[in-house]
């Protein structure tokens, strides 16, 4: 695929638009495409085991995937992953067309194997969340579950997801909470990101450009009177 825009070609493997090469990638996006390596082969079942002490896997999803407002229109999962999410996602009548990208090349294979088998439509695309490859305010929707604690850079994700999104759209941000993601990097070893800084696992809304309208950050996935995750949300101003 040649850009017109930027004069650079891109590689489409197996229907999926390739916009970075993994060996090239650095810091934790480095460690964590090697990881979803192997990993992908487990994603699905260690999601359903994870959410299961939560009220289960769909109850944990929808508690963030219903605070997208669409219209019908076209949505972006940032870190689609292996495409758990589309169950859910894809049963609402309000949801248009749905465009997912990932770092992992392991976790979209599985994500187009996912989709194809069910006969849905889902656009795929491998790169990064820091770098979106896609014109600014593109999207009437944009989310992301389940990555952002170790971005290597997540305010640049954040400012991605914002530049995607049409004025007026709802950007909507999950992942564990602080105390389990503190817990997550110390027994995978990952506390130090890129450069050797120290990974910032509290909730990213001191990130959010105070532009940004009904800023907001619930608890989510209760167990044993504490939250296990946090969904942060905004509109972006129209
Ligand atoms: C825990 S999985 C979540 C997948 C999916 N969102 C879900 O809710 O099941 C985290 C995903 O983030 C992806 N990821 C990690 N760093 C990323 C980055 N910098 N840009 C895009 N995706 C990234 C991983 O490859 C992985 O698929």
């Amino acid at each position: 695929m040649f850009c017109p825009h930027c004069e650079r070609s891109f590689l489409i493997r197996n229907g999926i638009a390739h916009f970075i090469d993994p060996r090239k990638l650095e810091g934790l996006n480095r460690r964590f495409a090697r990881f979803y390596e192997w990993f992908s082969h487990v994603d699905a079942i260690f999601g359903k085991v994870f959410f299961l002490p939560m009220g289960g896997e769909r109850k944990a999803r929808k508690v963030i995937l219903d605070r997208l407002d669409l219209n019908g229109g076209r949505v972006l999962e940032v870190s689609i992953g292996s495409g758990d999410n589309l169950p859910c996602l894809l049963e609402s009548p309000t949801v248009g067309e749905v465009y997912g990208l990932d770092i992992s090349a392991a976790q979209l294979a599985r994500c187009r194997n996912f989709v194809t088998k069910r006969g849905w439509s889902v656009d795929l695309f491998l790169g990064m969340a820091e770098v979106l490859p896609f014109k600014t305010e593109s999207f009437d929707g944009v989310f992301h579950i389940g990555g952002i604690n170790f971005f290597s850079e997540k305010k640049k994700a954040i400012d991605e997801m914002i530049r995607v999104a049409r004025p007026g759209s709802k950007i909507v941000i999950a992942d564990e909470s602080e105390r389990l993601a503190k817990f997550i990097a110390r027994i995978g070893g990952f506390s130090r990101s890129y450069q050797g800084r120290k990974v910032d696992t509290s909730v990213p809304v001191h990130l959010v450009p105070d532009t940004m309208e009904e800023i907001r950050v619930d608890g989510i996935w209760k167990m044993h009177g504490r939250y296990h995750g946090y969904c942060l949300e905004f509109r972006k101003p129209e």
